[in-house]
This record gives structure tokens, sequence and C-alpha cells, in this order.
């Protein structure tokens, strides 16, 4: 059997993602389930988690399956034992292995050497669950996603990247809007373009916030330092006009939301005015964690 991975929103094509976003709002009304009976599936964190650790957990034990939550600390993974190893080990246990971890490449590795799903919770370079996942709680406030534009503002890291390539293989425009110096690594702004361009949708960069949100259905920001990032001044400086408030939601469409990935350092990257506010999706975001998550793993391990 071809085993399918989900390392990149990518590893999925648009029927796929459409079809798990679809199983994802029948999960939505109907939490459980048995597709995952029997089954285990591995959580190997290198990094802290919330939302990605809680939600995979409680979302395999609702569909009837065990997670089973492996700190890197507590594996011979990196210190006795290679990735490639552990993926075959593993693999001879588990029916799945979900991984957050620093480098992209390692996730590929891991899922180069597995003969079960290897999902990605979480790189340096992507955040595919949360993107698909943000695609899904647009949908749920705009039925017909297409042609909206979803502008982020801040930095151009891991969720940015994902959110883009999501959205350009959904139908939604994607704005960055990021200062200089914190624009989107140039092989990962290649890859959107790309995807965008294959997909017919629009992806663009604007450094000006005020501009950049003009016009938009959504603002999305997520922290200015990512986990392993050591916090810099000049970059804190350049980041400042690109916060998330009231100023910036007013000139968004009248019927914009405000979204982001959480944590959110409030005050930072987002005021808690609009976080708390009306138009704040910021806790459907996290709840929808489940559901996606739950779609996507019946579907790759099922291996439809
Ligand atoms: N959004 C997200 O992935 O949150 P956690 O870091 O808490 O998992
Ligand atoms: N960009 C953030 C996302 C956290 C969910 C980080 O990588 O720390």
């Amino acid at each position: 059997m071809n085993v399918r991975h989900f390392r990149k929103v990518a590893d999925l094509d648009a029927r796929e993602i459409r079809y798990v976003l679809d199983e994802a709002a029948r999960l939505k009304r109907q939490p459980h389930g048995d597709v995952l009976d029997g089954k285990t599936v591995a959580l190997i964190f290198s990094k802290p988690s919330t939302r990605t650790r809680v939600s995979f957990s409680v979302g395999v034990y609702q569909l009837g399956g065990m997670p089973l939550f492996l700190g890197e600390q507590e594996l011979q993974m990196r210190k006795s034992e290679s990735i490639e190893d552990t993926a075959r080990v593993l693999s001879r246990y588990v029916d799945a292995i979900v991984i957050r971890t620093f480098a992209q490449a390692d996730v590929d590795d891991l899922a180069a050497n597995a003969g079960v799903p290897v999902i990605n919770a979480l790189t340096d370079d992507r955040h595919p669950c949360q993107a698909l996942t943000d695609i899904f709680t647009l949908e749920e406030r705009f039925p017909d996603v297409r042609g909206r534009t979803v502008t982020y503002l801040g930095d151009g890291n891991n969720v940015a990247v994902s959110l883009a390539i999501a959205g350009a293989m959904t139908g939604v425009q994607v704005c960055l809007s990021v200062p200089e110096g914190c624009d989107v690594p140039a092989r990962l702004w290649d890859e959107i373009v790309s995807v965008a361009k294959q997909h017919g949708t629009r992806v663009w960069v604007e450094r000006d916030p005020a501009l950049a949100v003009a016009g938009a259905s959504a603002l999305y920001t997520d922290v200015w330092f990512s986990m392993g990032q050591v916090p810099d001044e000049s970059k804190r400086r350049a980041l400042q006009a690109y916060r998330v408030d009231a100023t910036l939601l007013a000139r968004a469409l009248p019927e914009a939301v405000v979204m982001h990935c959480l944590p959110a350092h409030r005050g930072e990257e987002i005021t808690s005015e609009v976080m708390d506010g009306p138009r704040s999706v910021v806790f459907d975001q996290a709840e929808n964690r489940l559901h996606v998550q739950k779609a996507l793993l019946a579907y790759l391990i099922r291996g439809s």
C-alpha cells in the first residue's frame, strides 16, 4: 500500500483537501466514532505545544484509538539512534506518527523511512495542520471563500508559509504584509508562487499594512518570534506597524474577521481589544484543530 504523509499542505491535492474539510465538518457535528479503533498514534514533540498536542490526543481517543505522547527527551532518537531507524521501529508498533520539531528535513527523513503516515505538527518552515484548519474556520464564516483575501501581518514564518499555500490551493487570495527583513525565505516563497500559479490564485507581498488590509476578509497574525528564535529588538521595532489592532481592522471589509493561530503575545502582534472582540475567530481556530486533524488522521490511516 502506498503510504500517504502530510509533511506539507501540498502533500494533499485540492480534491483531497476538500474531502478532509468536509469530513471535519461532519466530525464537528458528530465527534465520536470508531475509525481508529485499535489504532495507536505516536506524538513526538521536540517543542512545546498546547493546542496541537491536546487536540491530537483527544481526537485520536474520540475516534477509538490511543495517542502515545513521546517527548523527544524520552526517546533514543537523535541521541543513540537515527531518525531513520526511529521511523522504522515506530512503524512496527504504531499506525501513524505526528511530529513537531525544528528542521523540516527531519520530518521528511522520518516520512521517507516510515511505513505509516507521518504528519507534520509544526517545523521551523511549515505548520500545515494549522493552515488546513484556518481554511476550515474561514469557510465557517464565509461559505464561499474563493476570491476572498486573507491578509497576514507580521513575521514571514512557518504559519505564513502554510497559510499562503493552503489559501492558494483553496482559492483564497493571500496578501503577506511583512516588513523588510521578515520575508518568507526565498525557497519557500518560490514554492508559494508556484502553487498559486498552478491553482490560478493570487499571493502577493504588500509592505504597507494600511494598504494590505484594504479589501481583506480576514486579518491574520502570529507571534513575532517563533519557538527557537531569539528575540531581536530591531526586528521588534520593524514589526510595530504590523500589530493587528482596531485601527487596522477598521480598514478591512466590514465583515472581516481576526485570526491568530495562538499562543498570542497580547499587546505585541495583536491587541486584546481585537482578540477578545466580536470579530475574533481565534478560539474557533483553536477548537477546529481537533475536527480537522481527526479528519486528516482518518484519511491518511485508511489510506483512501
Ligand atoms: N497553534 C498551535 O500550534 O498551538 P500549540 O503550539 O499550542 O500547539
Ligand atoms: N510561529 C509560531 C507558531 C506557534 C504555533 C512558532 O513556530 O512558534
